[in-house]
């Protein structure tokens, strides 16, 4: 039962479409449990930069089946903009791709309610992608399904319902109520497109792994932006972790045989919250400057900051990780000293992992390590890395209890080192916890 899960270990765009595109080579099909169009895997393939927002970084590998999982909510045209566009690049074959019927439709009203919000003075930064509203109307048991698309009879009343819980929010804030008829129109026009997509995921997936194929489960967002674990309320509205998967995929729940955690080799966050490790001027700017750091998704500055330690054993611990991929190494060139965040000061305690509730109340406790100043991107082999790069990422493996398998070197999607065949000891349960280092 070859099964590996890849999931984001901070507060998401870690880099995990990298790992995903360089692990999906070698899988059977590849699967996303979470979120929506709030993700934005950024793949540079030669002169290209591709985007991916819904579809699972693994399809840009032919050879893999592509599934969206119950646990996603999906804007049919942001989903359609992204097939046009993989069918441009050259023919996107219908049979791969599978949509859970149970996933849920992102409709026009979830994306006017969460700009609304984001113009109050409780606005958390989201993407303004409907993903919150989407969510609510998902538990609140008036939700469009993918497959409901496909049922005109029993659209109208659902559609009926959301829009009447809604109005008074939106009446108040003298926002114009959804047509209903045109929304029925736009749900008309998705069928017909995204119909031939819709299926049975959950089959599909129970199959593939009773069927020993290589499966490979991608996470959107990170850890730290799980409605459980994350920094709540500064999280996103999904189970973004690993605990996530059976009920995102429909599938029964298993421990996968291998689950990286990705990590940058500094910290990122972009929207409101704390951030512990967040750096001042000009060290924020340098950072943001060198590592691109600008969201896929919304364009938006990314706050930057030294490596958080704490927010890593959250990962490990909340996801069961065996392994860590660090991405972006490079951009810590030229930064010399390095400072690592080891754990927190808070209320004259030392703290291991995050806090409850008091992330804005923490005092981060740093170490501080040779920075190098020679460039990586040549770099295939860990013995090729100057000694203080080398002792970064040991250090990081020491405090985090977890071998790091893989590093990112530049921005090409090959400018990587370690293990890109995650499959290939996936089942050896023995090498999970101990081996399999760099
Ligand atoms: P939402 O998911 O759009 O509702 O946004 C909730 C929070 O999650 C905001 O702070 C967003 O900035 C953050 N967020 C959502 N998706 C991503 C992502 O893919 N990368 C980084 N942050 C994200």
């Amino acid at each position: 039962m070859p099964v590996v899960a890849v999931v984001g270990a901070q507060w998401g765009d870690e880099g995990k479409g990298k790992v995903v595109d360089l692990y999906a080579r070698h899988a059977d099909v590849v699967a996303r449990w979470s979120g929506g169009a709030n993700a934005g895997h950024t793949l540079v393939v030669g002169d290209e930069r591709i985007v991916l927002h819904l579809l699972p970084s693994g399809a840009l590998h032919p050879q893999a089946t592509i599934v969206l999982g119950q646990g996603m909510v999906i804007d049919p045209d942001a989903l359609l903009a992204e097939i046009d566009a993989l069918d441009a690049r050259g023919g996107f074959r219908l049979d791969r791709l599978v949509v859970s019927e149970r996933a849920h439709v992102v409709l026009p009203h979830h994306v006017a309610l969460d700009r609304l919000r984001e113009r109050g003075t409780s606005a958390l930064g989201t993407t303004r992608r409907g993903i919150g509203p989407a969510y609510e109307d998902r538990v609140g048991r008036r939700g469009v399904r993918m497959g409901d698309l496909l049922r005109p009879e029993r659209l109208a009343a659902r559609i009926d319902a959301a829009i009447a819980w809604w109005r008074p929010m939106l009446e108040a804030a003298g926002e114009p109520l959804p047509d209903r008829d045109a929304v029925l129109e736009r749900c008309a026009s998705w069928a017909k497109r995204l119909g031939p997509y819709v299926g049975d995921a959950s089959h599909l997936l129970a199959e593939a792994i009773a069927a020993d194929r290589r499966v490979l489960l991608e996470g959107a967002q990170g850890t730290m932006l799980d409605v459980d674990a994350g920094s709540y309320p500064y999280v996103t509205s999904a189970s973004v972790g690993a605990a996530g998967i059976p009920t995102g995929l429909g599938i029964a729940p298993l421990r996968p045989d291998r689950i990286v955690g990705v990590c940058k080799a500094y910290t990122t966050r972009v929207g409101a919250g704390p951030m512990p490790t967040e750096l001042d001027e000009p060290l924020g700017s340098r950072l943001r400057e060198a590592g691109g750091e600008y969201g896929a998704t919304t364009g938006r500055p990314r706050r930057c900051g030294w490596l958080d330690v704490p927010v890593l054993r959250r990962a490990v611990r909340v996801n069961g990780l065996d392994a860590f991929a660090v991405t972006k190494l490079d951009v810590l060139t030229g930064l010399d000293p390095l400072r690592l965040c080891v754990a927190y000061e808070w209320d004259g305690q030392r703290l291991e992992e995050p806090p409850f509730d008091d992330l804005d109340r923490v005092r981060p406790v740093y170490e501080t390590l040779p920075g190098w100043h020679e460039p990586l991107g040549a770099c295939r082999r860990l013995d090729e890395l100057p000694a203080a790069a080398r002792r970064y990422l040991e250090r990081i493996g020491e405090l985090v209890g977890r071998p790091v398998t893989l590093v990112g070197v530049g921005a090409e999607r090959d400018d990587v080192l370690g293990t890109t065949d995650p499959f290939t000891s996936a089942n050896r349960a023995s090498t999970r916890r101990s081996g399999d280092a760099l």
